[in-house]
């Protein structure tokens, strides 16, 4: 049986070790995560990993619910979070909230994570207000990435340090349990966990976070991303090229299928 939705966020909250989070957008690989994760995040990284897209910009809600759904029938005791995609909850709070409330209702998932800080802390406020787990994203946020090339580390300069920690300081006073730092300097990022008191969760950040995330396809080796931050631990594409290389063979050798392969 898993465990109640409450108790997975206060035990990630009290967790003393680094938290382990990662990208989960179907129910098979949601069942071969969750036993080595603290949190799956539903991204709208989807836009890019699963559906061709340049950016996470052109996701809707409903393709956000449909691989909620998926992820949460293959998962039992990770938290669920589903991001909102752009578009959902920045108009105005009621809106987001209407749009979370489906999210929740109709995934069975945990919570949601919204991109920003300051401005839309007051759509975190109500959002949290309704019983709605909230994880905060702040540093680098896709969502607002127009041109591929403005994929650029955030906090070099003053006044960027200064932007990123005042939102860090709004979502956190806003009631976000959690909040995923992108992209940030080293030295930023350290600040930023000092300074928090809910849960760091670092993506190109430093290893002082709280816990990290990377998107999963990135880190098996299966979505060519070279972002510095993602460490490659896998090689998926070359194990499937092989296979299907072998498949083809078999293929024209008519060696397939053999006999234990047919009735
Ligand atoms: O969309 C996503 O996958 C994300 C993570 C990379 C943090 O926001």
């Amino acid at each position: 049986m898993g465990i109640k939705k409450n108790n997975k966020i206060k035990i990630y909250c009290k967790q003393k070790r680094p938290l382990v989070c990662l990208t989960a957008y179907n129910k098979h690989m949601a069942t071969i995560l969750d036993p080595f994760c603290d949190l799956l995040l539903v991204g709208d990284s989807l836009a890019m990993v699963l559906y061709g897209e340049t950016s996470t910009n052109n996701v809707s809600l409903q393709t956000m619910i449909e691989h909620g759904k998926s992820v949460v029938k293959g998962c039992s005791k990770s938290i669920i979070i589903v991001d909102m995609p752009k578009g959902t909850y920045e108009v105005s709070a009621i809106v987001a909230l209407k749009n979370a409330k489906k999210i929740l209702k109709e995934t069975g998932c945990d919570g949601v994570k919204l991109e920003g800080g300051v401005k839309i802390s007051h759509t975190i406020k109500l959002l949290v207000k309704n019983k709605i787990p909230v994880m905060g994203h702040i540093g680098l946020m896709p969502q607002q990435v127009k041109h591929p090339k403005n994929y650029k580390v955030k906090g070099r300069s003053l006044d960027e340090q200064e932007l990123i920690i005042n939102d860090l300081k709004a979502v956190e006073k806003a009631g976000a349990f959690s909040v995923v730092i992108e992209a940030v300097t080293e030295k930023l990022a350290n600040k930023l966990t000092k300074l928090s008191k809910i849960k760091t969760i670092g993506i190109g950040a430093s290893k002082k976070c709280d816990g990290q995330i990377l998107v999963t396809e990135d880190l098996l080796g299966f979505f060519n991303k070279n972002a510095k931050f993602v460490k490659k631990y896998a090689d998926i594409n070359s194990f499937i090229s092989k296979a299907i290389k072998k498949f083809k063979s078999d293929v024209i050798k008519r060696k397939f299928p053999s006999k234990k392969n047919v009735y």
